[in-house]
Parts: C-alpha cells; sequence; structure tokens
C-alpha cells in the first residue's frame, strides 16, 4: 500500500512542483520569491509564527510529527522540543529529510503504523502540519491517539484543509 501511495504522491508533487531540492528543503519555510508556491509560504510562515508563540509558555519533552514529508518542520520543532521524531510513510522524502536534518533530538521513522510508533514513544506533543488530509478516517485516527496518549499530552492540526 505505503509504495503504491508513494509512486502516485511523489510523482503528482514532482507535477506540482512540489519536490525541493536539498538546499532548498534546508531553508524552508523560506524560499526564492520566484518560486510557484511562494505565496503559500508565506502563509505557512505566519502560521509558524502564532505556532512558535504558543510553545514558548510551554515546555515539551517528546513531539511526532505524524506525515513530515521532507522533513523542515520536525526539524523546526527539534529547535524547541528535546526529542523530535518525523514520521512517514513516503520513503524518498525520508531519505531526503535523514540526509538534511541531521541534529541528534531528530530522528525519521517510516513505522506506517502509527499507533504503534505514538505507544512506543508517548510523545507528549503530536503535530500533524498539512496532513491530517490524507488519513481516513481523519477522526477515527485522531480518536485513537487520544485514547493513547496521556492526559496532559496535546494534538497539534496546522495548515491542514479539514
Ligand atoms: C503535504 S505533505 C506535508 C509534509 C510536511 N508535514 C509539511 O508540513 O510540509 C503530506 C505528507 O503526508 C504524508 N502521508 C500521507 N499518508 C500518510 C500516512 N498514512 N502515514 C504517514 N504519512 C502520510 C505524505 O507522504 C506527505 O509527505
Amino acid at each position: 500500500m505505503g509504495n503504491n501511495f508513494e509512486q502516485l504522491y511523489i510523482k503528482l508533487r514532482k507535477a506540482e512542483q512540489r519536490i525541493l531540492s536539498d538546499e532548498q528543503v534546508m531553508k524552508l519555510p523560506d524560499i526564492e520569491n520566484q518560486h510557484p508556491h511562494y505565496s503559500e509560504w508565506l502563509k505557512r510562515k505566519d502560521t509558524l509564527q502564532r505556532f512558535d508563540n504558543y510553545l514558548a509558555n510551554r515546555s515539551f519533552k517528546t513531539a511526532l510529527e505524524i506525515g513530515c514529508g521532507n522533513g523542515w518542520f520536525s526539524n523546526w520543532l527539534a529547535k524547541r522540543v528535546s526529542k523530535v521524531t518525523g514520521q512517514d510513510i513516503n520513503q524518498t522524502e525520508v531519505e531526503q529529510a535523514r540526509r538534511v536534518f541531521t541534529t541528534e533530538n531528530l530522528q525519521f521513522s517510516t513505522e506506517e503504523n502509527v499507533l504503534e510508533l505514538s505507544h512506543n514513544l508517548m510523545p507528549d506533543l503530536v503535530v500533524f502540519n498539512a496532513s491530517l488530509q490524507y488519513f481516513n478516517p481523519e477522526e477515527k485516527l485522531i480518536e485513537n491517539l487520544l485514547e493513547l496518549l496521556s492526559d496532559s499530552s496535546e494534538i497539534h492540526i496546522l495548515d491542514t484543509p479539514v
């Protein structure tokens, strides 16, 4: 399932010019102003600023980003949270994430079963950044995560059209 999804997904991402070079990924959310998705990244920077303000008064120890893609946001989180795991079923982008972001407190996983991964990690912060729309039904996943995580854990959904 993962492999078939990945082939179609990467094909589409390439067609939409969303597969970026390592140099571009390293600089995200900043991107050249001639890039076709420049205005989208401006909006994403705005979200990031608001989330940064939110995190400033809190202290999370372990975070899990579900659907991390090329890993730029997991890397951003790793500057604010002690230990971060970025998870995705998309091997191509996770390979890029591992190549580009090598901070010690950041790891990437291609574990397909996010519930099992969450159970093993027991993160106190879970983030879906532009990824929840790929899960069907997304409500069930959130319910299952809420049952699994501790009462003080938080799930955040950013930049997601649901
Ligand atoms: C639009 S990208 C977002 C990437 C990154 N979070 C960001 O903010 O730029 C959505 C990601 O969700 C991933 N995804 C889709 N279905 C998934 C699943 N079942 N488990 C994990 N990741 C999934 C895709 O492979 C893709 O990398």
